[in-house]
């Protein structure tokens, strides 16, 4: 079954724990996490010290996508801030073999997303040694954007790679996914579906996470 993990990138900054407890009502498990460092992405979100704050207030499953130029120079900072799982992007760092094993050996999830551009063959070499698949479905760096239609495709060879190397790996889509759309991505095979302006701009956010589990069980 596939599960929504709200992007916080969109929630009031003024307010970030009473918008985890709307979405911890509306029955989310996961909370995604989006770092931005204005150099790999043109925008800056927030860092390591607002995530271990945050960590003292839940139990959601942190999942912390790293937007950021060179990540393996903070990989133990976010480690410490209480990452669960901790995504890179492919494009964003050199030894990327080595990045997931340093992620790994803190006994941390281990993503690497990938650009709307970026073929998923570049996955090939460090197929065994991932825990999970970002899909990027938008150009990263802002919330707000419409899905890019051929992610669909994406989506679907993806699953088919998954399965065919390593079934374990969940794969994640991240980017425009709308209450109207949302089931297509899961038909596609996704197993685990970010959604920042959708859940948190809608009126009642809490009757909103339950509105996309609705939609995807
Ligand atoms: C974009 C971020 C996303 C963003 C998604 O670079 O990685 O996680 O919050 O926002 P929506 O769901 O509004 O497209
Ligand atoms: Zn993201």
């Amino acid at each position: 079954m596939a599960k929504i993990a709200p992007s916080l990138l969109s929630a009031d900054f003024a307010n970030l724990e009473g918008e985890i407890r709307k979405i911890e009502a509306g029955g989310a498990e996961y909370l995604h996490l989006d770092v931005m460092d204005g150099n790999y992405v043109p925008n800056i979100s927030f860092g390591a010290p607002v995530i271990a704050k945050l960590r003292d207030k839940t139990d959601l499953i942190f999942d912390v996508h790293l937007m950021i130029e060179k990540p393996e120079r903070y990989i133990e900072n976010f480690v410490k801030a209480g990452a669960d799982i901790i995504t890179i992007h492919q494009e964003a760092s050199l030894h990327l073999h080595r990045t997931i094993q340093e992620i790994k050996s803190h006994g941390v999830k281990a993503g690497v997303s990938l650009n709307p551009a970026t073929p998923i063959e570049s996955l090939k070499y460090v197929i065994d040694d991932i825990d999970l698949i970002l899909i990027m479905s938008v150009n990263p760096g802002f919330g707000g954007q419409s899905f890019i239609p051929t992610m669909i495709e994406k989506i679907k060879e993806t699953r088919s790679f998954i399965d065919k190397h390593n079934p374990q790996i969940i794969l994640e889509v991240d980017g425009g996914i709308k209450l109207d759309n949302v089931q297509e991505i899961v038909k596609a095979g996704a197993d685990l579906i970010v959604a920042g302006s959708a859940i948190f701009g809608a009126d009642d956010v809490v009757e909103r996470t339950k509105e996309f589990y609705n939609l995807i069980v």
